[in-house]
This record gives C-alpha cells, structure tokens and sequence, in this order.
C-alpha cells in the first residue's frame, strides 16, 4: 500500500475517538500497522488496556468511517507495549486542559441538567421540514450567541445527521453517559449518532424508554436551549417526548399546503393536559422568493388563519442546503428571542 493511502486512512481514523478516553485513536497511537490484501485493509488497532468493554464499539466506528470513505477494512486487536502506552498517557496527561473533566465522567454521572430552555419541534404531519426548522433555529440560536443542543426524537427515522453531514458517531463512556456529537458549534444526539451495540439495546419494545434514556444518559452540560425534533404527530413518539422529558414549549411546523388541522390533534390535547404551553407555528415553504428580481409570491393559500401565532414564515428554496441567510436570521430570530425571553 502507497504512503499517501496510508495517510489518507489515517486522516479517516483520526475522526475515531476512544470510546472511553475520548480522544483519538490516531493521536493516542493506537493505530498500527495499515496493510491491503484482496481489496480489503487491515488495521492494527493496538487497545490500552487488556479486555477493553467498548472494543465492539470501536470496531464498528473504525469500519463504519472506513466504509463511508469507500474501504472494506478488517480489524486486528493487539495491545500496546509498556512504551507504547507510556507515551499514550503522557499526550492523555498533555491533551486534559482541552478535554476537561473526561477521566472524572467515568465516576460521576451528568445527572442533574443545567439547560435553560427545552422546545419541541412538532408537526401532525411528516415531511414539512420539522427537522429543517430545528437545524436553522439551532444555527441561528447559535449565531445569537447560545450554546445549543439538538435532541433527535425521531427514533424510527432520525435526521438531523444527515442534514448537518455528519458520518461519525458520539462517543459514548463506560458508565453509559453519552458525549453529544458537536458540529457547527451545536451539540447534537440521535440514534443513528450511537454505536451499533447501543441502538440493539435501546430497539426495546418502549420507544418512550430509547427516548427518555437518550435525554438522561448524554452529557449535555450548560445549554441556553435544547431543541427536540419529534417524529409527526401520528404516532404516540411525540406524547412519550412530553411525558419523559421537561419540556417548556412546543413550536408547531406546518406549510400552506398541510391540510391537517392544528387544533385537535391528539398530541396536543397531551401537551395542554401536561399544560405545555404552545407558542405558534412556524409556516414552512410558505413563499418562493424570484431569483430574478427578488418578489416574493406565495406557494398554496399563503397567510392561512391559524389558530395559534405565526411565529415566522420561511421560504422555499431551491434546491436546500442547510445555511442561513438574511431571510431566514430575519424570520427566525424574533423567535429565538420569544424563547430565551
Ligand atoms: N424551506 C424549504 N425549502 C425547500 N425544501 C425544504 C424546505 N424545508 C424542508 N425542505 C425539504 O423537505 C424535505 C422534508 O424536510 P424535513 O426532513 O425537515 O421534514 P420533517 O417534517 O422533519 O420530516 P419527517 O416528518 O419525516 O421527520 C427535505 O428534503 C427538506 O430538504
Ligand atoms: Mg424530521
């Protein structure tokens, strides 16, 4: 195998932390020796300690990245030698004022939360851009200067990986505590953000469990405000989310074109039962503004009456990338500042 592939497969598996010490595998030099045989890479993974718990864990974070860059890798385990692991410890030792508190999680649990404001992103019907609305209201918190989590609820079909192009995982710890994947600034959860061995376990019969479960177990430390995307409203998910996880408020996403009334829904009639209080909708994919000449015109039956607060209409754009512009810091932010306020 060439030089510049073995760099290149090393600048990949430097994005692999140790599940347990949180750093990486790269960097603590427990990458050996790179070699390809038939098509496939082998990797020599030498582990710190003998018996290593999370050895699944890594396994399958190392062949995942590899995959997403198009290799087929195998593992080989070793161990470190007492140099080896000497020099290990010294960059563990040398790396701890950038990575605080990491050895101490393992004994003490983030029980306790210390997040001042928990939204819930709702809408009775799938596909209206629910999780869309989460990332630009997170990007824009977070460009007002919040610190801000995102909680992906939707443990059937999660999305907010994908749309913050994420092909990495969270790291998780020995005592089960969870370390929120940070991109952008923003700390994020979700199952397809766990290792393989957690979703099985998680995949229980109670979705309210892996939900409930995944807000308790992650380290979310200090957040101005945690933004859950909930499943549609169709299922009971989005009910298990206000039971089991302290919400404040609840912003409902719609479009001109969603027929499905507001008012009325089950979930609703949950959260005013749990006397969440609802603070308006957002109208996504409302107006298409002409890249011509600037105009904006309505999509469907633009400013429909709605029983609660339009809180900020959105346009539809083209071919969507997640990025804010103008119009959208515009709409958004009178929002994010009705919720910290
Ligand atoms: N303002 C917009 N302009 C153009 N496309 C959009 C806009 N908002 C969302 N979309 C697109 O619509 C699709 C659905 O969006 P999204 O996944 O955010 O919806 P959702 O309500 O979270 O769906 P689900 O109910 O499946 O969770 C995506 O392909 C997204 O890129
Ligand atoms: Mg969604």
């Amino acid at each position: 195998m060439k030089d510049e592939d073995k760099e290149k497969i090393l600048q990949i598996l430097d994005r692999v932390n140790d599940p347990e010490i949180g750093i990486s595998i790269v960097k603590l030099g427990m990458v050996g020796k790179i070699e390809e045989t038939d098509g496939i890479v082998g990797i020599e993974i030498k582990l710190t300690v003998p018996g290593c718990p999370l050895i699944k864990t890594l396994e399958s974070q190392v062949i995942s990245v590899l995959a997403n860059a198009g290799y087929k890798a195998r593992i080989d385990f070793s161990y470190m030698s007492k140099e080896e692991l000497e020099r290990a410890k010294k960059f563990i030792t040398s790396q701890r004022s950038s990575i605080p508190l990491t050895i101490a999680r393992y004994t003490k649990r983030d029980t306790k939360k210390d997040i001042s404001r928990i939204i819930a992103v709702y809408s009775a019907k799938g596909g209206v851009g629910k999780s869309t609305v989460v990332s630009l209201l997170a990007l824009v918190a977070q460009g007002l200067g919040y610190k801000v989590g995102i909680m992906d609820c939707d443990i059937s079909g999660p999305s907010i990986k994908s749309l913050f192009g994420i092909d990495d995982f969270a790291s998780a710890h020995q005592d089960r505590s969870i370390e929120p994947y940070e991109k952008d600034g923003i700390k994020m959860i979700g199952l397809d953000l766990l290792s393989d061995a957690r979703v099985v376990v998680w995949r229980g019969p109670l979705v309210s469990g892996a939900i409930k479960q995944m807000y308790d177990d992650t380290i979310w430390g200090k957040l101005d405000l945690l933004l859950l995307d909930l499943p549609p409203g169709t299922s009971d998910a989005p009910i298990t989310v206000f039971q089991s996880i302290p919400t404040d408020g609840i912003v409902i996403v719609t479009t001109p074109q969603d027929l499905s009334f507001i008012t009325g829904t089950k979930t609703l009639f949950m959260a005013e039962e749990l006397k969440v209080p609802v603070l308006g909708v957002i109208e996504n994919m409302s107006f298409f503004i002409c890249p011509h000449c600037g105009k904006e015109t309505p999509i469907g039956k633009g400013g429909r009456d709605y029983s609660v607060k339009v809180l900020a209409r959105l346009p539809f754009i083209n071919e969507f990338q997640l990025k804010i512009d103008e119009k959208i810091i515009s709409e958004l932010k009178p929002v994010i500042e009705k919720i910290m306020g």
